[in-house]
């Protein structure tokens, strides 16, 4: 068995977390982690990153190097020992998080991430056993409705991220769909009721676990 890494994303709203705590029933064959963190330090990071409010006033590409710096401790010390020991891993987030939130949704005129990502990225996932996500499942919402569940479900419980105008929900919406382009990515409508997209998912996971044959990775890049 070719053990697969599937990460899952999607807006901010797009009921991620309830379909995370559905796969968990999938048993322990699988490897369930998360970006920012999964590991103790990439947890510290993801305090620095998320939860301290000094990272709100930080630039694109600050939180850009955060993530990727996660990221990397995440591959070295889980990703790859899980792989390595024929788990799956499934990883609520990855990189198209930070193509969708840092490059779309919050770089300004003149921080050309554009240009950084694929070099980080061949740098993460490179290496000797180079080994990327074999599919990225979108949880895709329209922005208009992802924000607004953001606002009546945050009740006071917000992060920085989450308060944001229209402009930056519709640029991260885009961010998504730009990745796609790029990337292994399936999309799941994730307006419905979360027990007909988790039958979704499992008809995605069904068809992608079910593939024996392992193509190399070939970085577009
Ligand atoms: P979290 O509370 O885990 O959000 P969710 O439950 O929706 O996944 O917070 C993670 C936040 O970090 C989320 O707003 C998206 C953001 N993020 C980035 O901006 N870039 C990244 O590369 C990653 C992994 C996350």
């Amino acid at each position: 068995m070719w053990p697969k890494y599937i990460v899952f994303d999607g807006m901010d709203g797009s009921g991620k977390g309830t379909q995370m705590a559905l796969l968990r029933r999938l048993g322990p064959s699988i490897v369930f982690t998360r970006e920012p963190g999964g590991t103790p330090f990439a947890e510290e990071i993801r305090k620095l990153v998320r939860d301290n409010p000094l990272a709100g006033q930080s630039t694109a590409l600050n939180n850009f190097l955060l993530f990727w710096a996660a990221r990397e401790e995440l591959m070295q010390n889980l990703v790859m020992p899980a792989l390595r020991a024929g788990k799956h891993v499934f990883s609520d987030r990855g990189d198209s998080s930070t193509f969708a939130f840092q490059l779309c949704g919050e770089a300004s005129e003149g921080e050309d991430l554009f240009d950084l990502f694929p070099r980080l990225r061949k740098l993460v996932f490179g290496g000797r056993e180079r080994r990327e996500p074999d599919l990225y499942v979108v949880f895709d919402l329209p922005a208009e409705v992802a924000r607004q569940r953001v606002m009546q479900a945050g009740r006071g419980e917000l992060n920085h991220f989450d308060f944001r105008d229209l402009e930056y929900y519709k640029r991260v919406s885009l961010g998504f769909h730009l990745f796609s382009r790029l990337h292994p990515v399936k999309f799941i409508d994730a307006t419905r009721a979360p027990e007909v997209i988790h039958e979704d998912v499992m008809q995605v996971l069904k068809t992608e676990l079910g593939t024996q044959k392992h193509v190399p990775a070939i970085l577009p890049y």
